[in-house]
């Protein structure tokens, strides 16, 4: 099973962003424990962090033959179309992850694109929400393979 995981626009500089909203946890900390997990569960996992939109496109793009995707969209969760249309464009199923609770925080981050077209969201949490979207998409994956 090979899942991967996306992250858009400054999430670059998690560990020193707004570490307050966003925690300490640097993007390679978050890889390392997502990789530590995804061993136990035999899962291959990739990562892939771009500023640009349009490189996240590409991604999801050259992805479409893996089982499922990871997506922190930063900013562009808010203001992007043609990312979901990429996901819907490759049928993978996907999980949006947000590391703040963009519900709890200004009202233009209460609107996500991305929303209709994902299995699901993991809002709030912190790092462990990559954690947590990983362990569900296991299951999901593994239910489909035993039906
Ligand atoms: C974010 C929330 C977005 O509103 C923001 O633009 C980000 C990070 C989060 O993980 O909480 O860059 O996606």
């Amino acid at each position: 099973m090979r899942i991967v995981v996306m992250n858009g626009p400054n999430l670059n500089l998690l560990g020193s962003r707004e570490p307050e909203i966003y925690g300490l946890q640097t993007l390679s900390d978050i890889e390392l424990l997502m990789r530590t997990r995804a061993e136990k569960l035999r899962v291959e996992l990739a990562f892939f962090q771009s500023n640009h939109e349009g490189e996240l496109v590409d991604a999801i793009q050259s992805h479409r033959d893996w089982d499922g995707l990871i997506l922190n969209a930063g900013a562009l969760t808010h203001t992007s179309v043609a990312i979901p249309d990429a996901i819907t464009a490759v049928g993978i199923p996907a999980i949006e992850v947000h590391l703040s609770n963009v519900h709890a925080r200004e009202a233009f981050r209460h609107h996500s694109y991305l929303s209709p077209v994902v299995w699901g969201q993991v809002i709030g949490f912190g790092f462990r929400g990559y954690l947590a979207a990983l362990d569900l998409l296991y299951g999901r994956l593994t239910d489909e393979a035993n039906a």
